[in-house]
């Protein structure tokens, strides 16, 4: 027993669609012994998988980056995140997908003609509620401790996990970090700062993961008519933004509206969340 687990859902493993309670990797596997792997998550609404081909085409930039190859094409890809959706017999959930170099006695370089280990789960989503929206969200500043290749999605995700951590320690929801004096992410999403009506992110680059709501958010600001750039965002200018907003597939969009404990802006989710957020809805109602 895994609290707040479901044992019995099916996952797929190496080719075979197993239950969870029953999927078991060696203790060799790189992905546990050295965090050699990469993932992606995929979301699904109404059992229909949201974005799949940027999830995907991310998943295989993830993938060539670190020089793991994978026989599966796009297509069987597609595939099994359907599959995996259909079997599970949920409406809104969220595909995990992991790709580990594979089994290997340990030492550092890649192993010769290891076959990579590939695990596939799904697992139920509540999309956020009233509170999270019409409140918004708390976040503190912190120093960005993690590596310089961001762009790339890998399990190694202890700076992710500490930078979590500290949110939870501070009592607050998520963290913007600091590079350098600039902005870079949360632990675990993208932020969006707002300034005199223009949106602003920091630049795709290696030190950001470019969510998929990364490129959604640019075509929903150009539809609502809303300028954007993105470019080097201060750490003064996120701490005097009029709002600040964050983006995952998890938490798709939403407003931060209190920073360092003081109030974003008004303190309220401003204009330009809100035409984001009916742009976002209006996506996955479509779908
Ligand atoms: N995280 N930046 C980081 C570091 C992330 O881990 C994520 C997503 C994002 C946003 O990417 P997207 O819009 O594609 O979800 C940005 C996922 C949800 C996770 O690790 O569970």
């Amino acid at each position: 027993m895994i609290p707040d687990v479901d044992c019995d859902s099916i996952v797929y493993l190496n080719g075979d669609y197993v239950r969870l309670g029953d999927a078991k990797i060696s203790v060799l596997d790189r992905g546990f012994i050295f965090g050699d792997g990469i993932y992606d998550v995929v979301p699904a609404y109404n059992g229909k998988p949201f974005r799949m081909d940027g999830h995907l085409a991310r998943l295989e930039r993830s993938l060539a980056a670190i020089d793991i190859k994978v026989d599966l094409k796009r297509s069987d890809w597609e595939q099994l995140v359907n599959d995996l959706i259909k079997r599970s017999g949920l409406g809104d959930c969220m595909v995990y997908v992991q790709v580990s170099r594979g089994v290997a006695k340990r030492d550092h370089a890649f192993p010769k003609d290891t076959k990579p280990t590939v695990f596939c789960m799904v697992t139920p989503f509540t999309r956020p509620g009233a509170a999270a929206r019409e409140q918004g969200l708390s976040t503190v500043g912190m120093t960005d401790i993690r590596w310089l290749r961001c762009e790339i999605k890998s399990v190694s995700l202890l700076g992710n996990v500490l930078a979590k951590q500290y949110a939870v320690d501070a009592g607050v929801d998520e963290v913007l970090q600091f590079r350098d004096g600039y902005l870079s992410e949360g632990s675990s999403c993208n932020i969006w700062v707002v300034k005199d009506g223009v949106l602003l992110a920091p630049p795709r680059s290696n030190l950001i993961l470019e969510g998929i709501r990364y490129g959604l958010l640019e075509e929903l600001a150009a539809e609502a008519g809303i300028a954007f750039n993105a470019r080097p965002i201060s750490q003064q200018e996120a701490e005097s933004a009029d709002e600040l907003m964050l983006s995952s597939a998890t938490k798709e969009i939403l407003p931060i509206t209190t920073h360092n404990g003081k109030p974003v802006g008004t303190g309220k989710p401003g204009k330009v969340y809100a035409a984001l957020r009916a742009g976002y809805d209006k996506a996955i109602a479509a779908l």
